[in-house]
């Protein structure tokens, strides 16, 4: 049966990963896939979670199922964590998923069964994986314009008329703080005038939260989701703890869905248990009661919070190195823009042969759309990084 079987091309993300991790040279440079390094260059498990896991595995006395939609009490930790007080709790559906990918496909399959003529509308660019799910699911996706490659900035205007056109019922996805690919964030004012536009034409937004605490502060992150959160009637929140908990290997996700009353909340908390059971039954629980136990016990918190300012600010320090360092070698001020940016990612002005040169001539990987991972660099990798992007950017 198998006989001309053809597998689809690798996500783009995931084929640097592969290649990088073939090259034999000395010295690579990895920028390629979005996971938080030490200067040592290693994912380590973060100290909260260790004690977390510690105390799991002391107390916890049965491995026995958990509900089909998760733990009510993961949901609860993280929707207060990202949501806040912005609304009320019985207006919030919530599922538990293997991963924030979990989450956005989940999003996408009650999408589908709410109403399969559904658009989506996505930023341009987005995470690829958000498009070839879309893709994978037949759903249709149009771009709006939200990326200004001469500026490295927003471009706002745009955005907002093609917000402004987007049909009632019609769903839009955002990023809800350190946009992947480019950095490019939100302001309050921009979220502000999203929330005004999607009431006008009833759309509905959908955010995708993967990076909570890489861009300004935990607070300060989804400042921009609860205004939105507040002011519009429904919303999906996909939320990943793979970034902020390091629990990448672990999977941990969660879909949220604001609805307009508690009694529509209750019939879309069927149908979400439901596309579980349909699509893996229960979903994974150990590292969703890792991340409730460090955000439910206030010293655990305490020791996640302090250790994700590190992290948060030594990605800065690498943007900040590596806007400077690329100033010297091109004496110029064209990559100053990476300083307005936010998280790891920032995009590189690199055509595909550019980024393939600076993989075959100097061992520097990225993203084939010029995306890099601030947080692949040490201090010591950042001038020679910076002097190879000179030198193949011109
Ligand atoms: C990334 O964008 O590099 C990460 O979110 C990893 C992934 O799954 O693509």
């Amino acid at each position: 049966m198998f006989e001309t079987h053809k597998a689809p091309a690798a996500d783009k993300i995931l084929r640097v990963m592969k290649v990088f991790a073939d090259d034999p040279r000395e010295g690579k440079i990895d920028l390629g896939v979005g996971v938080y390094r030490t200067p040592e260059g290693l994912t380590p498990v973060m100290t909260a979670v260790k004690a977390a896991e510690r105390r799991l595995l002391e107390e916890q006395a049965t491995k026995g199922y958990v509900g089909l939609a998760g733990d009510p009490a993961f949901h609860a930790a993280l929707r207060q964590l990202t949501l806040g007080n912005s609304v009320a709790a019985d207006r919030v559906a919530g599922l538990a998923t293997p991963g924030g990918t979990g989450a956005v496909r989940q999003a996408f399959e009650l999408l589908k069964v709410q109403n399969p003529d559904v658009t989506v509308h996505t930023s341009a660019p987005t995470w690829p994986n958000h498009e070839a799910i879309l893709d994978t699911l037949n759903i249709r996706w149009q771009p709006y314009r939200y990326y200004d490659a001469a500026t490295g900035g927003l471009d706002r205007e745009g955005m907002l008329s093609d917000l402004a056109a987007v049909k009632r019922g019609d769903v839009v996805l955002l990023h809800g703080c350190c946009h992947n690919p480019t950095g490019t964030d939100l302001d309050l004012p921009d979220w502000q005038e999203i929330a005004d536009t999607l009431s006008r034409t009833g759309a509905v937004p959908m955010v995708d939260l993967a990076y909570q605490g890489f861009g300004l502060g935990l607070e300060e992150d989804v400042a921009g989701l609860r205004l939105l959160a507040a002011a519009m009637p429904e919303l999906l929140l996909t939320v990943s703890a793979s970034k902020n908990f390091g629990l990448y290997r672990d999977r941990v996700g969660l879909l949220l869905v604001v609805t307009q009353t508690p009694a529509i909340t209750l019939a879309v908390q069927g149908t979400l248990a439901w596309l579980n059971r349909q699509s893996y039954a229960f979903p994974p629980d150990h590292g969703a009661r890792v991340v409730t136990d460090i955000l439910t016990d206030p010293s655990l918190r305490a020791d996640w919070t302090d250790e994700l300012r590190e992290m948060r600010n030594r990605v800065l320090a690498m943007r900040e190195a590596l806007a400077k360092a690329l100033k010297l070698e091109t004496q110029s001020d064209r990559f100053d823009y990476l300083l307005s940016q936010k998280g790891m990612f920032s995009r590189l002005p690199a055509s595909e042969e550019q980024v393939e040169q600076l993989r075959r001539d100097h061992a520097v990987y990225m993203i084939g759309d010029g995306r890099i991972n601030m947080a692949g660099l040490v201090a010591e990798t950042v001038r020679p990084a910076a002097s190879a992007i000179a030198r193949v950017l011109g």
